[in-house]
């Protein structure tokens, strides 16, 4: 196979990282993609960095074993805390991740204030913190660590009494303080978005960064000549049980698919 028609290696601390890879398909359709959840050790946002390097590791290593042309961190976490680790590891290999989208969210708020949800894995990074001292300095930014959400999100509980409560929570923390913009900063919350309808007045902007990460790795593709033109399928892995995964990808990625175990 030649090297543009190689897949694009994707991965999560489980199951947030779908909803970017639906973004990616949307987008790029004759991308090969291969996506590896790491079920095993979910969730990442209360471990500890040198635990989710070694993730980053070990899961960047397996794709490019399995021919991924470029990686996508689809997980703010792992970006947050792993990709600089990658980028020197794999200074040939493109190397996207996800961050929270604090400049749009600047520029979006009308009350000065934005919230940003997401695990306490990337509001503690020194990432995040040199976002904000880049984008922030005209606004002020209140950060709100969501523990439990991610569980919700992996149980297939997008709707269920107890997620809603959790949410709720987290949501009127932000509002409370004046917030008129908040970023989704997990890729896994997009899934409770129908939720956040419900929760958030209608004039709170909601900012998401699926969509700007396909873009993105589009950009990047095809600046260094490595987009597809041949169209190939989604393979999945899990380093939990696969049978779960499978059941979930029905909700989340719209069609169940054979997944296949990593021991990871
Ligand atoms: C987690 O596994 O705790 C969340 C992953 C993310 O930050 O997107």
């Amino acid at each position: 196979m030649d090297r543009a028609n190689a897949p694009v290696g994707v991965f999560d601390s489980g199951v947030g990282g779908l909803s970017v890879l639906r973004e990616i398909r949307a987008r790029l359709p004759r991308e090969g993609l291969l996506y590896l959840a790491d079920s095993g050790n979910v969730p990442y946002g209360e471990k500890s960095p040198d635990f989710i390097r070694e993730r980053c590791r070990s899961i960047a290593s397996f794709l490019l074993d399995q021919g991924a042309k470029a990686l996508v961190l689809a997980c703010n976490t792992a970006t947050a805390v792993g990709i600089a680790e990658l980028r020197e590891r794999y200074p040939q290999v493109p190397l996207i991740g996800m961050e929270p989208a604090v400049k749009p969210a600047a520029r979006a708020t009308r009350s000065g204030v934005v919230g940003v949800l997401a695990t306490t894995g990337t509001l503690k990074s020194a990432k995040f913190a040199a976002l904000l001292d880049r984008f922030a300095s005209d606004v002020r930014v209140v950060t709100q660590p969501c523990p439990g959400l991610v569980e919700c999100v992996e149980a297939g509980e997008l709707a269920s009494a107890a997620t809603r409560e959790l949410l709720a929570g987290y949501v009127q923390a932000l509002l409370a303080q004046g917030c008129d913009t908040v970023i989704l900063g997990c890729t896994h919350y997009p899934f409770l978005k129908p939720l956040l309808a419900d929760m958030l007045p209608e004039e709170i902007t909601l900012i998401d960064t699926g969509a700007a990460v396909a873009r993105h790795l589009e950009d990047v593709l095809a600046a260094r000549g490595l987009l597809a033109d041949a169209g190939a399928g989604v393979s999945f892995w899990s380093t939990g049980d696969p049978a779960r995964l499978s059941n979930i990808l029905s909700t989340l990625w719209g069609e169940a698919a054979p997944v296949r175990f990593h021991a990871g």
